[in-house]
């Protein structure tokens, strides 16, 4: 580490198993490769990422293609607007197979898979990838969900979190099962594994239970990094109560300060460690070797969007409808109440200055499906890195989710420009120096049961 900088930023790039980025247009630019069905595409990024001393690479997730607008997949399917959605977990095995530092997260949902699949999973991959694995706790977001496993519309925002805060004491307890020496595996005297280090769960709550043992030993980081994106009071409490690395999304510096203060402050309520807590908002990235040429990427990137994506995944996330409503119509409070995305909805009353916004509204202040949804930092190298060390040493994050707006270029561009910037400031690595995630992330390795031991969950 560089004696200037002894704070090293953390670098994630935001992956997802589809046919485009998280920015729709991707897709339909000039640059991006499209074969998004093989393992080579995944492995592609993943070197580049690696090359790049990333500490991870994560994949986002959502049970259902976005159909809620005009309650049809066709506009979806035609457009690309995010038609395809694989499972992540074993495009993240594919991607493992072709690196051995970089850190790979999936998401998983607590509404819709049962904990001990989850854990399961999760221990596992762990395993496979020598302590490399981070699972994104994701409560999902609306009905098409809900219609793909057999229930009859999506669970109400907070009830979500309550379940979830199960979902975790269940998934966290089964890792739990076999303590660090358990694994004894001595074939002379026919002792496999110590009886006494392997322990039942037998967990009786309100929505699961689940006896246990886990039949999953223990990884080389002790159990997967722990990653939640919840922005609400309620999302924002229980990524402070479980998470290890909270994703966070603001439009600007000043914004980002509140933010990251407010999680900070959240994460101590919850009586444990904000230095232990890791914050990175995401953010799209446009490098160039001049200004100008910049400018020309992030305007060509730009010229892909069109006006259906937006809409589509505005209905997806918000779990509503827009297709037969009149444009400025504003939305009642009860219809407010009901959407999904609790915090974009509360962004976008705050930034209209409207309680009762309209679809344009949304469309307008979300920027959704365009290159204006969320920051951006464009220029040359030393205006990127001048961006990102302001917010880094602003008080802002402790890391960035890097966004691409064409695939694999944004990364190519990334990791062949920036990185060499900010090693030259001392706030990127020059050389991994642990083997684990959590080492990537400076994060302590749990033993069995610590999680029961801090904070809030100490209760249990
Ligand atoms: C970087 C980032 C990644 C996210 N990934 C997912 C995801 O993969 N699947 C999902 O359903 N929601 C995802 N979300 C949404 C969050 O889980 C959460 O629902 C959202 O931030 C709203 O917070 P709230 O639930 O507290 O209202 C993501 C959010 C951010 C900022």
């Amino acid at each position: 580490m560089s004696p200037r900088n002894p704070r090293q930023m953390s670098l994630i790039a935001f992956m997802q198993a589809q046919n485009c980025s998280n920015y729709v247009g991707s897709w339909r630019h000039p640059a991006s490769m499209s074969d998004f069905t093989t393992p080579e595409y995944y492995q592609r990024i993943a070197r580049t990422l690696e090359d790049g001393l990333f500490d991870m690479a994560f994949f986002d997730d959502r049970l259902a293609m976005p159909d809620i607008y005009g309650n049809s997949h066709r506009e979806t399917v035609e457009h690309g607007v995010r038609a395809v959605k694989m499972d992540p977990s074993t495009i993240l095995m594919a991607m493992a197979c072709a690196t051995t530092r970089l850190g790979l997260g999936a998401t998983y949902s607590t509404t819709y898979y049962e904990p001990f699949h989850v854990a399961r999973l999760f221990a596992t991959l762990d395993l496979m990838t020598k302590g490399r694995v981070a699972w994104n706790v994701v409560t999902s977001l609306n009905d098409s969900e809900a219609h793909n496993f057999g229930r009859e519309e999506h669970l109400e925002h907070d009830l979500r979190y309550d379940r979830a805060d199960e979902f975790m004491e269940v998934v966290l307890g089964l890792w739990d099962s076999w303590e660090d020496g358990a694994l004894i595996v001595d074939k002379a005297n026919d002792r496999f594994a110590d009886p006494d280090k392997v322990h039942r769960l037998d967990y009786v709550g309100k929505y699961f239970k689940s006896k246990g043992p886990l039949p999953v030993p223990r990884s080389a980081q002790g159990n997967p990094v722990i990653l939640q994106a919840g922005a609400s009071g309620r999302g924002m409490s229980f990524a402070s109560r479980w998470s290890d690395l909270v994703f966070a999304a603001y439009p600007t510096l000043e914004a980002g300060r509140k933010t990251y203060a407010a999680f900070k402050k959240s994460i101590a309520e919850a009586e444990r460690d904000p230095d232990e807590v890791k914050v990175a908002p995401a953010v799209k990235f446009v490098v160039g070797e001049s200004e100008q040429q910049a400018q020309d990427k992030l305007a060509l990137a730009a010229s892909t969007a069109r006006p259906i994506d937006g809409l589509a995944l505005l209905c997806e996330v918000l779990n509503v409808d827009f297709a037969a409503r009149p444009y400025d119509k504003p939305f009642t409070d009860e219809e407010l109440a009901a959407q999904s995305w609790h915090s974009l909805r509360d962004r976008v009353i705050a930034v209209s200055g409207k309680k009762n916004p309209s679809v344009r509204d949304f469309v307008e202040v979300s920027g959704r499906g365009t290159v204006d949804e969320g920051p951006n930092f464009v220029g040359t190298p030393t205006q990127v890195a001048d961006q990102m060390e302001a917010w880094f040493t602003g008080g802002a994050c402790d890391g960035f989710v890097i966004q691409a707006l064409h695939v694999p270029g944004s990364y190519e561009d990334f990791v062949r420009l920036v990185v060499p910037e900010l090693q030259r400031r001392g706030l990127h690595r020059t050389a991994y120096s642990g083997n684990t995630l959590r080492e990537h992330l400076g994060l302590k390795r749990p033993q069995a049961r610590d999680w029961r031991r801090v904070g809030k969950a100490g209760t249990l």
